[in-house]
């Protein structure tokens, strides 16, 4: 079998570290281009003997040099949505972690991905799974998708209790462990606001046929409902290794060493309703999603710029929705007709987001 050269950027971060992981386990892959934010890398290349490699700046210079045959974008945020736009367009396999690159530019990324004709495999753990349950089913099969969402750290309190919550409380996931920017979205639920935003694009349903429930356990990591009345899920430990194994061994589903899942241990599946009101980001990304133009990107923006001055301690936690809303309601929303539009657009809500949060 060939050699899988595998682009992996945000190679530093949580899912980074773990691609590597995979890598190392499977021969047929190997890696050929490594990207951080600021991190130094050279010990990694050295030790994976990669040439080339980059440590911020523009990361379709990197891929230019690297001609992979898959890139694994990890990077966390818009700073992604280059790297997304350059693999879909060359038709080069996209194994997709930065959600927000395909929040911010779904029309754009569809269209490059038409005229690629390669393929996009999601990595988040839910869309993985209803790419897992939908694949070689006709569209017309399909009635209406479900994106199960753990509830966070927060799940059950009031908004009142959420009033003086800190840092440190935002950041301890119950079942998963990941970066500091997506734990905080999960505590808030704007994480499963962005993959309802992903799922659309990704799957080309309409908002109001996909549905978040609330599944503590995070072991069903979505539900494909068909129009005969059947429902499909797909159930595992939660552990990013299997999403981020199956996009780069796809279709070969290479072994991992995760547990197998055993049934008659007692595992109990419980479903809620989310609550709406205690985490209102959900509803205001379904509502930029369903409005659409550069809406959803600058869903995205303001909530980067917020989560970012709540990371900071600039900003308490209920802040966060409130800073994304007021952009929302300010922001032009024009569809973007290219990426220099749509990083303008980005920047304009960034610049909205900045003016309710306090300077420090
Ligand atoms: N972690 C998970 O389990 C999980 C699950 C599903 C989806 N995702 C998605 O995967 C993405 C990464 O999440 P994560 O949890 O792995 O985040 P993370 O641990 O914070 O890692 C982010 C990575 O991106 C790099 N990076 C940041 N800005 C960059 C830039 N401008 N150019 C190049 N690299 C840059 C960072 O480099 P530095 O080290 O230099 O900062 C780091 O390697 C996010 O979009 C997240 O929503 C994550």
């Amino acid at each position: 079998m060939a050699v899988r050269r595998v682009a992996l950027l945000g190679a530093t971060g949580s899912i980074g570290r773990q691609a590597i992981e995979v890598v190392e386990r499977n021969p047929q892959l190997e890696l050929c281009a490594l990207a951080s934010g600021f991190t130094d890398l050279a010990g990694l290349a050295a030790e994976h003997r990669v040439e080339h490699v980059q440590v911020g700046g523009d990361l379709t210079r990197l891929l230019d040099a690297a001609e992979p045959d898959v890139v694994l974008n990890a990077v966390v945020g818009f700073a992604g949505v280059g790297a997304t736009l350059w693999a879909l367009e060359r038709g080069v396999t996209l194994a997709l972690a930065n959600k927000e690159s395909l929040v911010a530019a779904g029309q754009l990324a569809l269209a490059a991905k038409e005229r690629g004709g390669g393929l996009l495999l999601p990595v988040d753990s839910e869309h993985s799974a209803l790419y897992q349950c939908l694949e070689g089913r006709e569209p017309v099969t399909v009635d209406s998708l479900v994106l199960t969402a753990s509830g966070g750290p927060f799940r059950g309190r009031t908004r009142a209790e959420l009033g003086s919550v800190g840092i440190d409380d935002a950041l301890a996931h119950p079942t998963w462990a990941m970066g500091p920017k997506i734990t905080v979205d999960s505590a808030t639920l704007a994480n499963k606001g962005l993959e309802l935003i992903e799922a659309h694009f990704l799957f080309g349903l309409p908002y109001d046929r996909i549905e978040v429930v609330v599944h503590p356990s995070s072991i069903v990591h979505g539900v494909v409902r068909l129009r005969d009345g059947a429902a499909l899920a797909h159930l595992g430990y939660p552990d990013m290794t299997v999403p981020i194994s199956f996009a780069l061994t796809y279709p070969d589903r290479a072994e991992t060493d995760v547990p197998r899942l055993e049934l008659a241990a007692g595992l109990t599946l419980e479903f809620f309703a989310p609550d709406l009101e205690t985490f209102p980001l959900l509803a205001l990304a379904r509502r930029a999603g369903e409005r659409g133009g550069t809406f959803p990107c600058a869903f995205n923006a303001a909530n980067e710029v917020a989560v970012a001055a709540f990371l900071e301690g600039r900003l308490p936690f209920l802040g966060i929705a409130e800073v994304v809303e007021e952009t929302l309601a300010a922001a032009e929303g024009a569809p973007a007709r290219d990426l220099a539009d749509l990083v303008e657009a980005d920047a304009a809500a960034r610049r909205l987001a900045e003016r309710g949060v306090p300077v420090a």
